[in-house]
């Protein structure tokens, strides 16, 4: 049985926790969270920064705090065991990717890249070599950018690698199909703010030679950075992970 250390557990990180222990997939060995003020959650225990004889134990990191608090942790992670991440605009810093390149290679370790809030990440990494024009448009409440605008107002318009600077915690499914698809400097994002929604929804277009497609996805969210399909299909993506004996696996 998989021995897992968490970083970060708000949203995502509860309700991964939750089928863990409900289906018994692996055992969780701690959860980092300077923010949490409890001592366990779900007896696990809790600390507030990288510990040594913990770390060691891991099999799985799963994080799902922030890019900061990821990539703070890096290189603690990656030489120990693989990675399952859903800040995943951390890879828009290109010394970023450069790092999780280097310890990858020298330790033999992976790093898993959930499809998180959006669906076709597979789709659009197997046509990365046809695709010609790749964009994705978003529009969030206000509340969910953390702007207080009464009316739909276009907040960005541009290259991924800027938006992700700009809407770091925003973005992910941004960050996630410019690194499946044509990178961070030609990808085109467009993230809008709209006071009459309560839905997150990314609109992806992807043209190429002889093909074209458009994907829509919407969520509704009841507040926060997350909306609640994410934490369904982060508890897929664990699955996949995880369960080596699947008889029937999706590709
Ligand atoms: N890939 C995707 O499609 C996708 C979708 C939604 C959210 N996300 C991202 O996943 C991450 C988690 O989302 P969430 O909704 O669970 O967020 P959340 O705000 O509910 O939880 C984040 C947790 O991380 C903790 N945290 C903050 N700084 C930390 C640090 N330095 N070390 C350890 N923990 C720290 C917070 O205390 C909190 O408990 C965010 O970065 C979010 O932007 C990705």
């Amino acid at each position: 049985m998989k021995k897992i250390g968490f970083l970060g557990c708000g949203k995502i990180g509860k309700r991964l926790l939750k089928e863990i222990q409900e289906k018994n997939l692996g055992e969780v060995v701690f959860i980092q969270d300077p923010f949490c003020q409890e001592k366990k959650i779900e007896g696990v225990p809790v600390i507030p920064e990288y510990r040594e004889e913990l770390y060691d134990q891991a099999d799985l990191f799963i994080e799902c705090a922030t890019a900061d608090a990821l990539k703070a942790q890096t290189e603690k992670i990656l030489t120990r065991a693989d990675l399952l991440m859903f800040s995943v605009t951390a890879f828009s810093d290109a010394a970023f990717e450069e790092e999780v390149k280097r310890l990858t290679a020298a330790n033999g370790t992976r790093v898993f890249i959930p499809h998180g809030a959006i669906l076709g990440l597979d789709g659009i990494l197997d046509g990365r070599q046809i695709w010609e024009e790749v964009s994705i448009e978003t529009t969030k409440s206000p509340a969910s950018l953390s702007r207080q605008d009464t009316e739909r107002t276009v907040v960005y318009e541009g290259p991924t690698r800027e938006a992700c600077r700009e809407y770091p915690r925003n973005v992910n499914v941004h960050a996630a199909v410019a690194l499946s698809g044509i990178g961070f400097e030609k990808t085109r994002s467009v993230i809008i703010s709209d006071p009459s929604v309560h839905t997150n929804a990314h609109v992806i277009r992807l043209k190429g030679k002889g093909v074209e497609m458009e994907l829509h996805v919407e969520s509704f969210t009841t507040g926060g950075v997350t909306g609640e399909y994410t934490p369904l299909s982060a508890c897929g993506s664990l699955h996949r992970i995880l369960d080596e004996k699947a008889v029937i696996q999706v590709v």
